[in-house]
């Protein structure tokens, strides 16, 4: 039978398309991560549940910015002898890679993803994700302005700080590739383009190029030091595990899906990637951390992002990089348990509100 999409022509891609002319109700079990057939405009009904409950749970996290209060930070910023020049580099390097890295993530789902992902309930999922990504750049910002920070320095530093721009120039191919007009999946090798774009976004960019710089700040928060920078990256980190865990299940879902992608001169160039993406956050961290400091070096990153490599690499079906590495920072562990309403670093939460209430009459 011909369908809607053998009909349209071949500049236009299914996949953002609305096929209501087909006259036919979605099976669930037609239902793709990509190159569906099946409108996906229609919800429902489910096949993807863990996608639904993942952005149920995105949601239930709900926070913004403005709830952490910075005024301990602020004081602290201001006092010369409040931090030393080593604290004070690495709240700047921080600032100067995420301030622009949740833009790059939100650019990379809403010109690129969202438009090949053909499952309605991970769409659902993209939406939600890209909201986040806002609050996170909102987040940044907000912490810059609190302190004081130059802004052209710190939103100008992925241009201007080499291990920064190298961590970014690693990821802008993968983005550019995938939002490209004239790029469409359907054919193995675009498939493979996008299914390499998603684990370099899950696994090396937000499983990984996140990590030096959250287990950073989050150490200074342990120190009762930037508690209020510590409590946003806090929040933040909650949101980047859950976006890393539902790209690791978007993985799997297209793996399983199209198992003719997953060859062996494809896994090594994962590998590789994989490789290079360690190095590239290893020299972030040697940049950082050029000494010593708040207890932790940059040698301890190296088992650190060896340790967070490998676990990436096994959720998505690879072999461990590098065997037996150990993690040197467990509570990062329990960071990223968070429950909103336990207060780690014990700022005041002030209250916002998340929706107007309706009035009727
Ligand atoms: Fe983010
Ligand atoms: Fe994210």
């Amino acid at each position: 039978m011909l369908t809607f999409d053998d009909e349209i022509s071949s500049t236009t891609h299914p996949s953002h398309t609305a096929s209501a002319s087909t006259h036919q109700r979605v099976n669930a079990a037609d239902k793709r991560i990509i190159n569906a057939k099946t409108d996906v405009n229609q919800l429902v009904p489910f096949k993807y549940k863990w996608a639904w409950e993942k952005y149920l749970a995105t949601c239930a996290n709900h926070w913004m910015p403005q709830e952490v209060n910075m005024t301990r930070d602020i004081a602290l910023w201001k006092d010369p002898n409040g931090l030393t020049d080593d604290e004070r580099r690495i709240v700047k390097r921080n600032l100067g890679f995420f301030t622009t890295a949740d833009s790059l993530a939100a650019n990379n789902i809403v010109l690129g993803t969202y438009r090949h992902i053909t499952a309605p309930e991970c769409r659902q999922f993209l939406l939600r994700q890209a909201f986040e990504e806002a609050i996170h750049t909102h987040a940044y910002q907000y912490i810059v302005e609190s302190i004081g920070l130059d802004e052209g320095e710190i939103f100008n530093a992925y241009n201007e700080i080499p291990s920064i721009r190298h961590k970014d120039e690693f990821l802008i191919p993968f983005i550019e590739a995938i939002m490209d007009p004239n790029f469409h999946t359907g054919t193995p090798e675009t498939d493979q383009t996008l299914l390499k774009s998603l684990i370099v976004f899950a696994c090396l960019m937000e499983g990984l190029f996140f990590y030096v710089g959250f287990t950073q700040i989050l150490a200074l928060g342990r120190q009762n030091k930037m508690v209020g920078a510590a409590e946003q990256y806090q929040y933040i980190l909650r949101d980047e595990s859950m976006h890393c865990n539902f790209g690791i299940d978007l993985i799997n879902q297209l793996k399983l899906e199209n198992p003719h992608l997953w060859t062996a001169e494809f896994k090594e160039e994962i590998n590789a990637l994989f490789r290079k993406a360690v190095d590239l956050e290893y020299a972030y961290a040697e940049d950082t951390m050029p000494r010593g400091v708040l207890g932790m070096n940059a040698s301890m990153f190296k088992g650190y992002l060896r340790y967070i490599a490998n676990r990436r690499a096994t959720q998505i079906g690879l072999e461990e990089l590098f065997p037996g590495e150990e993690n040197p920072f467990p509570w990062m562990s329990e960071m990223i348990d968070l429950k909103k309403e336990r207060n780690f670093f014990e700022t005041r939460v002030i209250e916002y509100q998340t929706g107007g209430a309706l009035s009727w009459d």
